[in-house]
This record gives C-alpha cells, structure tokens and sequence, in this order.
C-alpha cells in the first residue's frame, strides 16, 4: 500500500470523524472518576460515539472486544475493559478511541489523572502530549516523516523517559491503519517526504522508566517491561502546506 493523498471531500468527512472524537474525549475527560469500572468509560464512550452517527472503530478490529482502549497506570495501549477493575484515585488512565464517520475514521488518545496524582505522573502526561507537539512542528508539505519522529523521541528522552519502540504512528483515512509507519523515535534514512492532504495518526507512547514492553496473555494489553508508568497521546492531523491542521482536537 502506498500513502495517499486525500481528496476535499475525504478530508471533510475526516474532520467531521475528529470533531466527534475530540468530543467524545472531552466528556469521558469530565466523567473519568475513582470507583469507576473500565467498563463503564467503555460503555460511556461508544454511546457518546453512537449518538453522533458514528461506529467505533475499535470494535472487533482484530478481534478487540471493546470500543475505548482503557490502559491504567503501567499499562501502555490496549487495555481491555472490565467490569472487575475499578480506577481510583492517584492512577493515570490511557483511553485511546476510533471513530468511523460515513467510511472515514479519526483515532486520539489521552491520559488522563484520577483525582490527585503524584508530580512525576503529572509530568509524565505533560511531556507525553508535549512529545506530540514538538513532532509536528515538522508535520508539514516538503518535510520529512522522520523528523517528526526524531523531534517526538528526542524530546522524551531529554527527560530520561523511555520512548516506546514496537508500536508506532500510523497514516489513517478511509481506513484505520495506512500507510505510512510513524515511529517515535530516530530512525536510519529520511522516511517519506510530506505532502499536503496526507492524514496521520501520531500518537507518542511514553515510559517513566525502560522503552521495552510487554504483552499479557489477554493478546491485547501491553505494559511497561519494568511496571512503570506510561502516557499515551494521540491525534488525527492533515498535513498542509503551512501549520498542520488537528482534526481531533475541540476548535
Ligand atoms: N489506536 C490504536 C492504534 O493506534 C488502535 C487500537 S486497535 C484496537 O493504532 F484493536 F486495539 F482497538
Ligand atoms: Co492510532
């Protein structure tokens, strides 16, 4: 498959897919509380994406059982929801959501804190979602897609947090996962060069502690190699010849 480049109408109907999306992020943001179930942010987020006229991408994607991937504390992406675990205060939660809008998708994380949370997780989601921004700064027409990746894993690891190698960025349009790859992290060679009307999903994974991961037995949840704490941030955007636009972010 190569990268395409999307058509106006395309990108309409994308901005319209993020739009939802920034909105359904913003109100499992308000709702996430201690003594919630991962379940019920799950519930919640796919009735928020349903009232719009959207489909949760994630659904069955691959066999995954849920609609919002809900990833706690050393959890890095991927979290399946359960009615038997409870978030509380002082866990950071990763929920990462796709949507689907008339065959166009978006896809975002966050992290979001439960009630108070100690500096060094807050600091953690800050330079995690900083790491998204620095990247962009190259996301634009006649740049290349490595310096987006280099920009986001230097960032990080100025901090001394581990930069997360084996799940990466994406391109995304008419389907969830295109074309091209999008590391967080240096890489050998200058990766594609970036035109305008392509779509990406740049989305750093962060560890306080060592890049490596793991993966439980459920075939889905990754976590942190050394039980440290991860963030997750994640947006559509659109390359254009100036200043990207962010499709999944509240305008
Ligand atoms: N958001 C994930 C990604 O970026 C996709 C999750 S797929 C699912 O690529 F199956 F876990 F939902
Ligand atoms: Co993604």
């Amino acid at each position: 498959m190569s990268v395409t480049i999307k058509s106006a109408r395309e990108i309409e109907l994308m901005r319209e897919a993020g739009r939802v999306l920034a909105i359904v992020h913003d109100e499992l943001g308000k709702a996430i509380k201690p003594g919630m179930t991962t379940y019920a942010i799950d519930k919640l987020g796919e009735e928020i994406i349903r009232s719009y006229g959207c489909i949760p991408s994630f659904l069955n994607y691959e066999g995954y059982p849920a609609s919002i991937c809900v990833s706690v504390n050393d959890e890095v992406v991927h979290g399946i929801p359960s009615k038997k675990r409870y978030i509380k205060e002082g866990d950071i939660v990763s929920l990462d959501a796709g949507v689907i809008y008339k065959g166009y998708h978006s896809d975002a994380a966050r992290t979001h804190a439960v009630g108070e949370i100690s500096d060094e997780a807050k600091k953690l989601i800050e330079v995690t979602k900083q790491s998204f921004y620095e990247g962009i700064k190259f996301a634009k027409e006649g740049c290349y897609l490595h310096q987006i990746s280099a920009a986001i894993g230097d960032y990080a690891e100025s901090f001394g947090y581990g930069v997360v190698e084996d799940l990466v960025g994406h391109g995304i349009g008419h389907n969830l996962h295109e074309d091209p790859q999008i590391p967080n992290f240096r890489c050998r060679g200058k990766g594609i060069k970036l035109q305008a009307g392509m779509t990406l999903a740049i989305e750093p994974m962060i560890n306080i502690g060592t890049y490596e991961v793991d993966f439980l037995d459920d075939g889905w949840t990754c976590v942190t190699g050394d039980g440290s704490l991860s963030a997750h941030y994640e947006n559509t955007i659109l390359i254009t010849k100036g200043e990207p636009e962010i499709l999944s972010i509240l305008k």
